[in-house]
């Protein structure tokens, strides 16, 4: 068996620490690892795998021994500054950022949705944003059965998909600590805040353009109409997203079930008589997008309206980017 070299570069982040778990879990055990972070962390010390290990300082000469794959959680700064030279070394990048995402030479990939396009790419891959990749599972193969005419997104997205800041402004609001708020404007606890990332001057928040975006880009339909509002919500974990589809086609609700019950990556769980759903608790830590409440929207034809909930540390993010070196490696 061939041993590889990986770096995690954002070791000590939420995504991270996600990363370093699903690998455990998957036993990926015929790697050699680095952690790398910023200088704020670098010298922490985690348990992986059994070993200790300590989180170094990511440099530009980190690189400058030879890495197969780097998975990139550190925010799209760092990624832009030090991806292209980690790709320039011959070191496959899977990065987490928003930096690389709609470059035309950077593919897109969810492994369930369209791995087939990571075909030439030139060493850094992008994983989409949370929120669009556990909308594009559920997406996907109804597209390809009816034809997705129009979709409109709601968001109701947890507080650590803002990263470990996001997490100690909502605790220290849980536990009324008079502490000054570190990432968000405005207070997460007892609030749902109607904005994530900038206003664009469209009127649309970065992360609403990045859903709609990301979703055309890895559908391939590059002109999909699409709108969308995401919103903060003052949960720890996991996103949940309405999702309302205007197909071509015709369908029923029995068709639209079998259909995601035999997807990949999906878990259906839509029971309303027993108050059946899925929703936060029930979906953290699971690698699966979760569906339910799903129902025709009456108001217009071949329209249908789906609730989809998933781990945005884990699917959103970390699993997703682990997956792909998983079928990197097999694919070569
Ligand atoms: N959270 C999610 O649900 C989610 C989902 C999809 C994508 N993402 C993306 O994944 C990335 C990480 O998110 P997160 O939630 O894990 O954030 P986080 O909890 O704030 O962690 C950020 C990580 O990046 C490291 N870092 C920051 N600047 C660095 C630098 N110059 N060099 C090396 N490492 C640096 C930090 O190191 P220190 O400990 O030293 O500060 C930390 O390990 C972001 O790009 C985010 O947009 C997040």
């Amino acid at each position: 068996m061939n041993t590889y070299k990986l770096a995690i570069v954002g070791a000590t982040g939420l995504v991270g620490r996600t990363i370093l778990k699903v690998l455990e879990e998957k036993n990926f055990n015929n790697f050699e690892y680095t952690l790398f972070s910023s200088s704020k962390s670098a010298g922490t010390k985690l348990k992986f795998m059994n070993e200790n290990y300590t989180v170094k300082e990511l440099k530009e000469n980190s690189f400058d021994e030879h890495f197969d794959f780097a998975i990139f959680s550190a925010g799209a700064e760092t990624a832009k500054k030090f991806a292209p030279i980690v790709a320039s070394k011959n070191c496959i990048v899977v990065d987490n950022s928003s930096a690389f995402r709609m470059d035309d030479d950077v593919p897109l990939i969810v492994p369930e949705v369209n791995f087939e396009d990571i075909i030439n790419h030139k060493n850094i891959i992008a994983n989409p944003n949370c929120s669009t990749i556990q909308a594009v599972i559920v997406l996907k193969p109804l597209d390809d059965k009816f034809k997705i005419k129009r979709i409109v997104y709601s968001t109701y997205q947890a507080v650590s998909g803002a990263g470990k800041l996001g997490l100690e402004d909502l605790e220290n609001g849980r536990i009324n600590l008079p502490k000054p708020l570190i990432k968000f404007s405005h207070p997460i606890y007892d609030n749902c805040l109607p904005q994530i990332d900038i206003f664009l001057i469209n009127g649309y928040s970065k992360e609403e353009m990045k859903m709609i975006n990301e979703t055309r880009k890895i559908l391939g339909h590059p002109f999909l109409p699409i709108t969308a509002t995401c919103v903060r919500v003052p949960v720890s974990n996991c996103h949940g997203e309405s999702i309302n589809i205007e197909f071509e086609n015709d369908f029923s609700i029995e068709e639209i079930t079998d259909i995601l019950k035999s997807s990949p990556g999906i878990i259906v769980l839509d029971n309303i008589n027993n108050e059946e759903y899925p929703f936060n608790t029930i979906v953290n830590g699971h690698d699966e997008v979760f569906v339910g409440r799903i129902r025709k929207d009456f108001s217009r034809k071949n329209c249908l309206n789906l609730w989809v909930v998933a781990d945005n540390l884990r699917k959103g993010a970390g699993t997703n980017a682990v997956q792909i070196v998983e079928k990197l490696i097999k694919s070569f």
